[in-house]
């Protein structure tokens, strides 16, 4: 075949591939790779860009992949289609059934609790969506984040809550489980904060911690390190840590347990 049209062919499947690939389904690709519609090659393209992708995501979920700044632009639609999939939801529902097979082996009940055992959670795309954000300026990742523009958006309180995460909050909370809110938040929007989870039916926490001016100079990662070894210091046992970035996770003193929900669409150091 002449190059050029081969190229012209290669790019226009590209885009295709790009536009008509939202519906993240692995039945679908497979299905695709038998496909020969638009061409072999062009199938071939397409699938690859999607395998390309999908294994850049999953190299983000397992932390092979750090400190990026902006997703690779060919996989910003990738990005956006799983966020957006009943897959996420999926996989969100299946961190949550392994946290309460956690609390199965757990010795705490209402009866035996002594107010000492603590759970920890994130706000942002642990607790409360920030998909919608996204959805409404475009990026899903594409662009840094506009930390002006992000925090205007938290001010209006329209964050919706992160599918069956309001169900697991309240079954931690039942079992007579102190439940911290961490979140790299700024302490100046505590009221908007405040107002968005209890409208999203999250209430009852033991104390939401947000970052003061001194946390601001630091890296979450540290920030939020110091959070745990305070809540330690108390004497409280952390059961767990449940949020969509590693540095939730990092460094001293760790949980007995993390859970890590997907997120692919910023990097938080
Ligand atoms: C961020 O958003 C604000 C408000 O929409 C805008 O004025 C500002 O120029 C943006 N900053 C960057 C770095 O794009």
């Amino acid at each position: 075949m002449d190059r050029s049209i081969f190229l012209s062919l290669a790019l226009t499947s590209l885009l295709i591939g790009v536009v008509s690939a939202r519906d993240w389904n692995i039945l679908n690709q497979l299905k695709g790779l038998g496909s020969s519609q638009t061409g072999e090659d062009s199938t071939k393209l397409a699938t690859n860009l999607k395998r390309y992708c999908e294994s850049w995501r999953i190299n983000v979920e397992v932390h092979n992949i750090r400190n990026y700044d902006v997703v690779p632009q060919e996989c910003v639609a990738h990005v956006e289609e799983y966020m957006t999939s009943s897959q996420y939801k999926d996989d969100v529902k299946r961190a949550v059934d392994e946290v309460i097979l956690h609390f199965g082996s757990m010795c705490c009940s209402k009866t035996k609790c002594d107010g000492m055992d603590a759970w920890i959670f994130d706000i942002d795309d642990t607790l409360l969506s920030t998909i919608p954000y996204h959805k409404k300026n475009g990026f899903f990742g594409g662009e840094k984040l506009n930390t002006t523009k992000f925090e205007d958006w938290i001010k209006k309180k329209k964050a919706p809550a992160v599918p069956h995460m309001k169900t697991l909050y309240h079954e931690i909370r039942e079992r007579g489980i102190k439940i911290f809110l961490i979140s790299s938040r700024k302490e100046y929007l505590r009221s908007a904060t405040v107002d968005n989870l209890i409208k999203e039916g999250y209430y009852g926490w033991s104390n939401l911690l947000l970052r003061g001016l001194e946390d601001e100079q630091k890296d979450v990662k540290q920030y939020k390190a110091e959070k745990r070894t305070w809540l330690i210091n108390l004497g409280y046992r952390v059961w767990g840590v449940m949020g969509d970035q590693w540095s939730s996770f990092a460094g001293c003193p760790g949980p007995k347990r993390t859970f890590k929900l997907p997120n692919s669409i910023y990097y938080v150091a």
